[in-house]
């Protein structure tokens, strides 16, 4: 019998086990890989401009993202908190995405703009500075380390390889767009612009999405 064939068979038995496994993960990627919502960007968002792709760049090294989550979830005591949830159309230029779930420090995928920059370049220097019970440590090198135009251009060139549209005067401007300027200043930049796309809190957003926005919810009763 072909079926006790395949139980005696360890080899075939396994192949066939994940054989019949893919099809559920499949059945979940492929559909994202098409679904505008998760492909196109959110309006707005653009590839990081030089300054910031470098800032991106130095909050990866830093490891920021071991304490700090980029993504708004869809609950309202996040919304109350952040502002409106995250979408998918809002990373499609993060390579790699810096959603994360580690929150030692508040999730900053809204802080664009909810301070000054030089509170930022204060707090990036020592936290305590200005939150004094705050237990992020300080990168205080972050002032004299200077960004290297050569690697910034590299990065561009290789992520339009990958697809992003970025023009070929973005390219040529962008050394020029971050000469003398330090790793402090990129980082503080790459900040300031965090959630700037973002929907409004209760704004409907304009994407698809398929969770209940605030007003959705709560304005349509009466
Ligand atoms: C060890 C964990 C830890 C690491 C690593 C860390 N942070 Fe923080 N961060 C915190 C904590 C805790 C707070 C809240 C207290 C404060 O404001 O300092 C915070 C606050 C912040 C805030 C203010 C957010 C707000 O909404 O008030 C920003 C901006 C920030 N961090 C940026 C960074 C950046 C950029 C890096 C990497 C260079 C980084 N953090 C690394 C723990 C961390």
């Amino acid at each position: 019998m072909s079926h006790e064939k395949l139980e005696k068979n360890v080899a075939l038995m396994g192949v066939l086990i994940a054989v019949a496994i893919s099809f559920g993960g499949l059945a979940e990627i492929v559909p994202l890989m098409f679904q505008a919502e998760a492909v196109e960007p959110a309006p707005g968002v653009k590839p990081y401009p030089a300054l910031q792709l470098a800032g991106r760049d130095v909050y990866v090294r830093e490891g920021c993202y071991n304490c700090h989550s980029q993504m708004v979830r869809t609950l309202r005591f996040e919304t109350a908190r952040y502002g409106h949830y995250s979408l998918a159309g809002e990373s499609v230029y993060d390579r790699p995405f810096q959603w994360g779930s580690k929150r030692t420090g508040p999730d900053l995928a809204r802080v664009g703009g909810r301070y000054s920059d030089d509170w930022h370049r204060v707090h990036l220097a020592n936290p305590r500075d200005v939150v004094p019970e705050s237990n992020m440590p300080g990168y205080p090198w972050l002032a004299a380390n200077k960004v290297d135009p050569g690697t910034v251009v590299k990065h561009m060139q290789a992520l339009r390889t990958l697809g992003d549209p970025y023009t070929d005067e973005d390219i040529a401007g962008a050394a020029a767009a971050v000469e003398g300027k330090t790793e402090l200043d990129a980082v503080v930049a790459y900040l300031q612009d965090l959630g700037r796309h973002a929907p409004r809190p209760g704004e409907r957003s304009t994407a698809a999405v398929t969770a209940p926005t605030e007003a959705s919810s709560a304005g349509g009763q009466p």
